[in-house]
């Protein structure tokens, strides 16, 4: 939506992955804290955003006014924003559209104007809008958009700016309208911290059999989906594949790489939902990945786009492409088999207006080795691994292993 915000994909974290309902006070500031500390911040990370549970048993009695869980947010939210801000961070919180929220707390339906001053008055800075419990208006379209529109509205009378990122989990086709209202929208069931594979509330493999949008949803599971809704992502208004799980301990590196390649690329938010104290240097090294972070930053904001599916007897090599403000192109090679695989990269896959990439000579770079010089403009393009003409051939990939090329036309 053209609210001047979120131009780019925003970075953050969020408390659901690793803490659900257990958050408190000292659990938001100290990740906070830790988005500072461990150069998170530098990475570009902003946002801290308070998840479901945050709330008292119910709202002011008289005002109508939300409250804070008096016992795990004894100094209140606008204590807890002070200290983001202190932090030089943005902070968000979490509502729902519906009666109640996922966890069965008060939702914002009918409480719209309340709940949308309110947070501007705590310093909210970006509001994640959850769709439980509302009330049998789920599966009409008019009706499901016309619930997060009120919250819209109610946002832009606030005239603070706050991001607002729509979770009705691609209902009634969110992602084709929800860019009128909102800078993100989810278009899946819940991520897992699982690679591949979905449980049967996550059943969606095409448009067509797609009925409903549970939970439990792979990794993998999500990148497939999202390739029918690429073309609706760009500044302003992101498909958000869901709050990232790297480091949350179910997964390979390989596969963190993978997950955290492709969200990336496909230009979705890139939420955090580790456990930011306890993170380990090689997590660490993910998501602070400043290739991968400025192609997802990229000012065209264009998503990757499928180029091409290999089916193996147990699951694919895929390749996608995308372009770059600057005219060259970003390149993935993700290896969800089993087993290691090659791949060849053919410029005639790259779509590029001109000049003709089949006769083009490209400089490439490998964005997950990490080499020490500064190649271009202040960032680390990862290693330059020379100059090739129509193909980058027999790239080998591991197991679960996903490769980012950048191909800069000489
Ligand atoms: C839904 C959302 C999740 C999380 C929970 C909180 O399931 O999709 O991201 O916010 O609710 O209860």
């Amino acid at each position: 939506v053209e609210n001047g915000l979120a131009r780019t994909p925003p970075l953050g974290w969020n408390s659901w992955n690793w803490f659900a309902c257990d958050i408190s006070e000292e659990t938001i500031l100290s990740a906070a804290r830790a988005i500072v500390s461990t150069g998170l911040k530098d990475a570009g990370y902003e946002y801290v955003i308070i998840d479901d549970c945050w709330h008292a048993p119910a709202r002011d009695p008289i005002t109508k006014e939300p409250l804070a869980n008096p016992v795990t947010f004894p100094s209140g939210i606008k204590s807890v924003a002070d200290k983001v801000h202190d932090l030089g961070l943005k902070f968000g919180i979490y509502s729902d559209a519906g009666s109640e929220t996922c966890a069965r707390r008060f939702g914002s339906l009918g409480y719209e104007q309340i709940d949308a001053k309110t947070y501007a008055s705590w310093g909210v800075d970006y509001l994640k809008y959850d769709n439980c419990n509302n009330e049998g208006f789920s599966g009409n379209e008019s009706i499901s958009s016309w619930r997060f529109s009120q919250m819209a509205k109610a946002l832009n009378e606030t005239g603070r700016p706050i991001v607002y990122a729509m979770c009705n989990w691609g209902e009634d086709h969110s992602w084709t309208w929800a860019g009128k209202l909102a800078n993100s929208w989810r278009m899946s069931g819940d991520i897992s911290d699982m690679f591949t594979g979905y449980s049967k509330d996550c059943p969606c493999t095409s448009l067509l059999n797609c009925t409903t949008f549970g939970h439990h949803c792979s990794a993998t599971r999500i990148i497939d989906w999202t390739a029918y809704m690429v073309n609706y992502a760009g500044p302003g208004g992101w498909n958000d594949l869901d709050m990232l799980e790297v480091g949350n301990g179910n997964m390979t590196n390989d596969e963190y790489v993978t997950h955290f390649s492709m969200w990336a690329l496909l230009k979705s938010p890139l939420i955090l939902g580790n456990y930011l104290t306890k993170m380990t240097p090689d997590i660490l090294d993910i998501i602070t990945n400043d290739a991968i972070i400025a192609v997802n930053q990229d000012p065209l904001g264009a998503s990757i786009k499928r180029s091409w599916k290999r089916l193996l007897e147990e699951g694919d090599v895929q390749m996608w492409t995308g372009p770059l403000a600057d005219g060259s192109t970003v390149v993935a090679l993700m290896n969800t088999s089993p087993d290691p695989q090659t791949a060849t990269i053919s410029f005639k896959d790259i779509p590029s207006k001109s000049p003709n990439p089949e006769t083009t000579t490209f400089r490439a770079f490998d964005l997950w080795q990490r080499s020490s010089e500064l190649t271009r403009s202040g960032t680390r393009w990862g290693l330059d691994i020379g100059l090739f003409q129509g193909q980058i051939s027999d790239i080998t990939l591991k197991r679960h292993q996903t490769k980012v090329f950048m191909l800069v036309p000489q």
